[in-house]
């Protein structure tokens, strides 16, 4: 058996015009009458199916037209071009081998499905028009990642997934224990001591600080890997197992860091455009309607930029609007985020130089003393996309943020070396993967982003 990919047919139409094909896939819909039917038919390969086109000179005939949606077959028959028709091509089926017949029990009989309905069905909701855009479109943004960096000559990195250094701030960590907590008895004297790794570790927040001492080497680097929070935040935006981008460079300050991060942006809506036009047909006809317009307009358009304080000032004379009253030093809640890209500056925008006190440890003090080098991209109708700074590459100070974010330097001890042993410059950021996607596909729900999501009490497939 050699099965011919859809995709391979598609790209190649004149190859294989009347040639013999074999195609293996899973039934879309079937329309049969007494004599011929229409199958549709699709392997996951391309977004569109290929028509199947199969009359009473099949053995099984009968069989074939009583098919329901999902079940599995193999096609063999001859490629005939239909340039007439909306279908460029049909395969006129000789044989047809039915791998296995799903019954009414197949969850997704139909079109039309909701899209809580389908997330109850996740494993098989890929086999849904909408999904099969998704999950080709998270492909191409994965492809269009790593060739800009590559281009860029940054080196790909693999940072820990079980990991000591705890960079974001504390609590949102899962713990990585062998202990038993079930047996009160074994825990009487169970301590981080005793644990598997002799000390507390957990699942990476962050690849960020080991980044950053790839970085001091290779100077360009970045990573592409999951990531785990276990913040209890039950948003449409937030997951518990999620996947980030995490570029460092060496020599770059904050304006450098902002100028990789609208090309990156840009580069992987252009491979997008490129690779996934059906797709994004497809998702700007029945989930946002005027996504290609917006894209386009990302694509075509310098990204907007404003200081924290001039954000303030902004969202301060709104503050009917806000269910958080503004002031300057609160963090920016979602409904602000939402409110400047979308009703002040109605595209991207990049939000820098926050207040020290609500962002990270590893953020460059300013000179004002008041406000780290920091930025957040923040996206019309999803919020904060990216969040990047200039790290503190001076020791003292350094250490002093350690000391007054209440770290113990000595958890820090290889990452304050770093600032003794060539320290220079340097800038980075992470890409929440699943929320790019969620903006170019005009998905509302990073559960809908995700093959498998992980969200507070969901953990099922
Ligand atoms: O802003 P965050 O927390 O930044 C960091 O982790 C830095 N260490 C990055 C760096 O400078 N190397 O997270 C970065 C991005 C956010 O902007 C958001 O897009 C995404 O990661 N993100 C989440 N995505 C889905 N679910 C969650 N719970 C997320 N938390 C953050
Ligand atoms: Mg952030």
């Amino acid at each position: 058996m050699r099965k011919i990919d859809i995709t391979t047919i598609i790209n190649n139409l004149e190859q294989y015009s009347d040639t013999t094909v074999t195609l293996g896939g899973w039934v879309r819909s079937i329309r049969a009458n007494k004599n011929f039917g229409f199958m549709d038919l699709n392997d996951g390969t391309t977004f569109k199916g290929a028509q199947i086109v199969f009359g009473e000179a099949l053995d099984n005939f009968e069989a074939v037209s009583k098919l329901n949606a999902g079940s599995s077959v193999l096609v063999e028959g001859t490629l005939v071009l239909t340039p007439e028709n909306k279908q460029p091509y049909e395969i006129q089926a000789s044989n047809i081998t039915i791998c296995s017949a799903t019954d009414e029990t197949y969850p997704i009989q139909k079109k039309g499905h909701s899209v809580e309905f389908l997330r109850e069905n996740a494993y098989l909701r890929g086999r849904t028009n909408l999904f099969n855009a998704v999950f080709r479109i998270r492909n191409a943004c994965a492809r269009a990642i790593h060739n800009f960096f590559q281009s860029e000559n940054f080196m790909y990195v693999n940072t820990p997934i079980i990991t000591c250094a705890d960079c974001e701030g504390g609590s949102d960590v899962f713990r990585v224990t062998t202990h038993n907590f079930y047996d009160a008895e074994y825990m009487k004297t169970a301590s981080p001591e005793s644990d598997f790794f002799g000390k507390n570790v957990f699942l990476c927040p962050t690849g960020q600080l080991e980044a950053e001492a790839f970085a001091l080497t290779f100077s360009k680097v970045y990573t592409f890997g999951p990531t785990f929070r276990s913040e209890n935040s039950n948003t449409a935006r937030h997951a518990s197992e999620f996947w980030m981008i995490e570029p460092e460079m060496a020599f770059c300050d904050l304006k450098g860091d902002m100028e990789v991060m609208e090309k990156m942006i840009k580069a992987i809506i252009n491979h997008v455009f490129d690779t996934c036009l059906d797709e994004l047909e497809f998702l700007d006809k029945f989930v946002e309607k005027g996504l290609i317009d917006k894209l386009r307009s990302v694509v075509s358009n310098d990204f907007a930029h404003c200081t924290y304080t001039e954000a303030i000032s902004i969202l301060e004379k709104n503050n009917d609007n806000f269910e958080f009253k503004v002031k300057w030093g609160i963090d920016l809640q979602s409904e602000h985020e939402r409110y400047l890209c979308e009703k002040i500056y109605n595209k991207p925008v990049f939000v820098t130089d926050y207040p020290v006190d609500i962002k990270a440890f590893y953020m460059r003090l300013n000179e004002d003393g008041k406000t780290v080098a920091a930025c957040d991209l923040l996206a019309p109708g999803i919020g904060e996309i990216i969040g990047g700074s200039q790290r503190e590459e001076r020791y003292d100070v350094l250490l002093d943020k350690i000391n007054k974010f209440n770290l113990k330097p000595e958890d820090y001890s290889w990452y304050l070396n770093l600032r003794k042993y060539g320290s220079v410059v340097h800038s980075g950021f992470g890409l929440g993967f699943d929320r790019i996607l969620m903006y170019i596909t005009g998905i509302s729900n990073i559960r809908d982003a995700q093959f498998c999501p992980r969200t507070p009490k969901n953990c099922n497939f």
